[in-house]
């Protein structure tokens, strides 16, 4: 299959372009597309044919169910059974936005989009090349973060592209996403309210609104196309631990993910900064895009120090966890 790259302004987007793009969609077609988090692979969510696709590009069990994303509210009201008014309040102030929120479903959405559960994952998202794509589609469009199946999410054009070429209709360009990493998925169907995956809105501003539990996730994850990439996560983060594993693999690649306060004690290895300590968001924007070096670069070890779970740093700790290999 040949796949169309089109760039487009994520500002204003250009509507002639969006259209070209939503036609695609509702013709059950495939499109790659910005946003705020990480780039996602859609379909429109109410043909099971088209939605069928996805797992098989991604190469996704059919178990694991797909994020619905909507553009306007009244179409949640169609497709949940139910909106209690706290869920109301929630997507008020957080949509659109990088929160998803799991609702039971109506029929109409296909049992194939959430791998046959009874109930659905949506959310409205703020990217405006995805907003106004969702809303040109006129449908609800499926779409899972755009990376094979247990591979960390595609957070710019170079790897979706990568990823992508040649499986999908067409790639959107539309530059890199704000957060670089997912959104933070609530199940509202428990109570208290269940985390199932942090993400880009913190716990902390969640409990402003309301009671949440964080659930334990077994997933994995691995970085990129380099299965062989091998990580060690450090938890406490401390430098004279890190120095001590780095001395058993010396024979080997080895990369350490480091912060800007702690870089110093690195000077005679190979180290990849992920940001300040000082600005966990910055840090989560850059987690993905600095493991994905370390994979192309075909670092064998990455020695990676841990940070606080707090705010931004328990949703980088989550995805550290799923990748490491061993955690100490
Ligand atoms: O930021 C994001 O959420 C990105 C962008 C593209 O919107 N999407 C994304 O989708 O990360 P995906 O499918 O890769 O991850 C969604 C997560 C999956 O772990 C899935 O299992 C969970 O949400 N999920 C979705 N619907 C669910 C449901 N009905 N019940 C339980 N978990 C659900
Ligand atoms: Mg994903």
């Amino acid at each position: 299959m040949k796949t169309e790259i089109l760039k487009i302004r994520n500002k204003n987007p250009e509507i002639s372009k969006i259209r070209k793009a939503a036609k695609i969609i509702k013709n059950g077609g495939i499109v790659i597309f910005p946003t705020e988090t990480v780039y996602g692979i859609g379909a429109d969510a109410l043909n099971p044919e088209a939605v069928k696709k996805i797992f098989k590009i991604k190469n996704r069990p059919s178990s694991i169910p797909l994020t619905v994303h909507i553009a306007e509210l009244e179409i949640l009201y169609s497709i949940v059974e139910e909106v209690p008014d706290i869920v109301e309040k929630l997507v008020r102030k957080f949509w659109p936005g990088p929160l998803t929120i799991i609702l039971k479903k109506k029929k109409i959405i296909p049992d194939i989009v959430t791998g046959y559960l009874p109930t659905v994952g949506i959310r409205m998202p703020s990217n405006e090349i995805a907003l106004s794509l969702i809303k040109e589609a006129k449908t609800p469009v499926a779409a899972p973060s755009a990376n094979i199946f247990s591979h960390i999410s595609g957070i710019s054009p170079e790897d979706v592209i990568e990823e992508f070429s040649g499986k999908v209709d067409l790639i959107i360009d539309g530059g890199t996403p704000e957060f670089g990493i997912e959104s933070t998925v609530l199940d509202l169907t428990k109570k208290p309210a269940k985390i199932l995956r942090p993400g880009a809105l913190t716990k902390e501003e969640l409990e402003k609104y309301l009671e949440v539990k964080i659930s334990k996730n077994p997933k994995k994850y691995k970085v990129s196309s380099s299965e062989k990439t091998f990580l060690i996560l450090v938890k406490d983060g401390s430098p004279e631990k890190v120095l001590k594993i780095l001395e058993k693999y010396k024979n080997r690649k080895v990369g350490i993910l480091t912060y800007e306060e702690n870089k110093k004690n690195y000077e005679n290895f190979n180290y990849k900064v992920v940001g300040s300590k000082k600005n966990y968001r910055e840090c989560a924007k850059n987690i993905y895009k600095i493991l994905r070096e370390f994979a192309r670069e075909k670092y064998e070890v990455i020695i990676a120090e841990g940070i606080k779970e707090e705010g931004f740093g328990l949703s980088i700790m989550d995805r550290l966890k799923k990748i490491a290999k061993i955690i100490c």
